[in-house]
This record gives C-alpha cells, sequence and structure tokens, in this order.
C-alpha cells in the first residue's frame, strides 16, 4: 500500500513539474516596438525561401483593424510558413475552410506550417474580440494556379 502512495505521489509531482515547463519549445518572441525595424515584420508579404522545409513564408503584422498584408497570392501547392505577430492586443488568425487557427498576441511570433493544394480565395479574419473594428478585420488569401 505504501508504495502505492509512493508511486502515485511520483506521478503526480512530475505531472506539476512538466506543467511548468514550456509548452511548444519552439516559442519566438518579438518587441512590438521594433516591428518596423525587425529583418522578418518589416516586409510582410509571401517570400520565396530556399533551403527550408518550405517552400514560402508568408508574414503578418496584425494590428486594429487589420491584417497586412490585406490580400496574398498563393501559388496553387506551395508549403507556406505563415508568420505572424500583433502591435497591439490579442487577435485571431483564423483561415475559413482550412485548419488554420492561430491567436496572434503582442510580443510573440505565432507560426503555422500549411500547404495551399486548392485552388480558391479563402478569407482570413479575426475571431479573438479586439474592439470597435473586431468584425471587420479581414484579408483575403488567393491560391492560384
Ligand atoms: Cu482583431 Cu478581433
Amino acid at each position: 500500500m505504501g508504495s502505492l502512495v509512493l508511486f502515485l505521489g511520483i506521478i503526480f509531482v512530475s505531472a506539476i513539474h512538466s506543467g511548468h515547463e514550456p509548452i511548444a519549445s519552439g516559442r519566438e518572441f518579438v518587441d512590438p516596438e521594433l516591428i518596423d525595424k525587425h529583418e522578418v515584420f518589416s516586409k510582410p508579404g509571401l517570400h520565396k525561401v530556399e533551403g527550408k522545409d518550405w517552400d514560402y513564408e508568408l508574414v503578418f503584422v496584425v494590428s486594429a483593424f487589420n491584417y497586412n498584408p490585406g490580400e496574398v497570392e498563393i501559388p496553387k501547392g506551395a508549403k507556406v510558413k505563415i508568420i505572424a505577430t500583433s502591435r497591439d492586443v490579442v487577435h485571431g488568425f483564423e483561415i475559413a475552410q482550412t485548419n488554420v487557427n492561430m491567436m496572434i498576441e503582442p510580443g510573440h511570433i505565432s507560426t503555422f506550417v500549411k500547404t495551399f493544394d486548392k485552388k480558391g480565395e479563402y478569407l482570413l479574419l479575426c475571431n479573438e474580440y479586439c474592439g470597435t473594428g473586431h468584425a471587420d478585420m479581414k484579408s483575403n488569401i488567393k491560391v492560384v494556379d
């Protein structure tokens, strides 16, 4: 009986300890004040990259109440790493009809790797209430041949 209690105790303690570790090891940060000088965020939009596991990087700077870029074209079949941060408050980042759904926080870099293999227009919208212009926060993602 004593060893069972000890055993459960060890599980309990290790569960608590694992809760203190960073959830994602790749968590990255950016100073919202320095976005315009940042090597990635100073150039919002789609960029072709070489030697990575993805073909393009799609950089978004999000702020109340817009996405920059407000419209983007992606070649069909492209594997894209979306990289986003917020200038001000927490915003959502949901691309309708896809599994892309992130929370964009000031000071943090959010990423999502997605292959856009279906031609069409996809609405990017904010699904976190962020103020009076929340419902108007949109961008248009066009997947083209
Ligand atoms: Cu941004 Cu709601």
